[in-house]
């Protein structure tokens, strides 16, 4: 009887084909996913001490990238636990100036003290409660870059702005702020698209307006000369355990920046097993 051959009998066949030939395709490769947790202005120090505890020791798939970004106080914790954990951190947010009398304000470099590898620039609720306009945000990134930190630059447009259709002049305004800051090293950031509308409303575009402004950032992105290989988009607003694989499964979609839905250890470690199943 002649043996029923499956998918992953002809992904082996055609990888081991293609080592024979010396050749690296990234067939049969899982996709690589962020999965990134924002806590705003939420968590107690004995709350983000249990959390830890219940990440510490995750088994994380190779394919899963995973970052978490408390607020400022917190920050202590995730150096002294996370130390040797597949897990990276950031702050929510970054002066743009380098040192000196701006009362209220965190340098890049006290983040470099904290260890941190990442930070936030540009989230909505910065941009909308506290001013951030477009040239604020590319200093804070160009203020983090020049302390190794990598910024997550966040971007969206508001609901209206979606329905007057203005959204991708929106989006272009916003990264071409960065762009004129930062030149070519606006390829060492990381990207995350949010529309305002989606965070915290339980609301989620369509599955295909995620992949059609996905693939016009990617395009404004390539008029700068950043190839789509050489920068990451993530997708934020209302991402959760239901609806991740159906996100994750959109071309261009590089990974999550999760806002209510990380805030327990449950349900975090719920959508990172997810993403790793895609
Ligand atoms: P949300 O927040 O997941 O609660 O919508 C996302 C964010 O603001 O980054």
């Amino acid at each position: 009887m002649s043996k029923v051959i499956d998918r992953n009998d002809i992904e082996m066949l055609v990888r081991r084909h293609l080592q024979e030939l010396g050749v690296d395709s990234g067939f049969g490769k899982k996709r690589e996913y962020i999965v990134a947790a924002n806590w705003k202005m939420n968590m107690s120090e004995k709350e983000t001490k249990k959390f830890l505890e219940e990440m510490k020791g995750m088994d994380i798939a190779e394919n899963i990238r995973v970052m978490i970004f408390p607020p400022y106080p917190y920050l202590y914790l995730f150096k002294e636990k996370l130390r040797y954990e597949k897990i990276a951190y950031g702050a929510q947010d970054v002066a743009k100036e380098e040192k000196g009398a701006y009362t209220g304000e965190v340098s890049a470099a006290m983040l470099g003290d904290m260890g941190c590898p990442l930070t936030l620039v540009g989230h909505s609720e910065r941009r909308s409660y506290y001013g951030d306009t477009s040239d604020i945000v590319a200093k804070k990134a160009k203020a983090a870059l020049e302390h190794q930190i990598t910024p997550m630059i966040c971007i969206g447009e508001t609901l209206e702005e979606r329905k007057s259709r203005r959204y991708e002049q929106v989006l272009k305004g916003q990264l071409d702020a960065v762009y004129a800051c930062l030149g070519k090293r606006i390829s060492e950031c990381l990207i995350a698209y949010e529309p305002v509308w989606a965070i915290g409303t339980g609301v989620i575009p369509t599955l295909k307006e995620i992949s059609e402004t996905h693939a016009y950032i990617h395009q404004v992105l390539r008029d700068y000369g950043v190839s789509e290989q050489n920068i990451k988009i993530l997708y934020g607003g209302s991402v959760s355990a239901g609806n991740v694989r159906d996100i994750a499964s959109v071309e261009h979609v590089d990974g999550f920046l999760i806002g209510g839905a990380s805030l327990k250890a449950d349900s975090f470690k719920k959508i990172i097993r997810l993403a790793s199943e895609v």
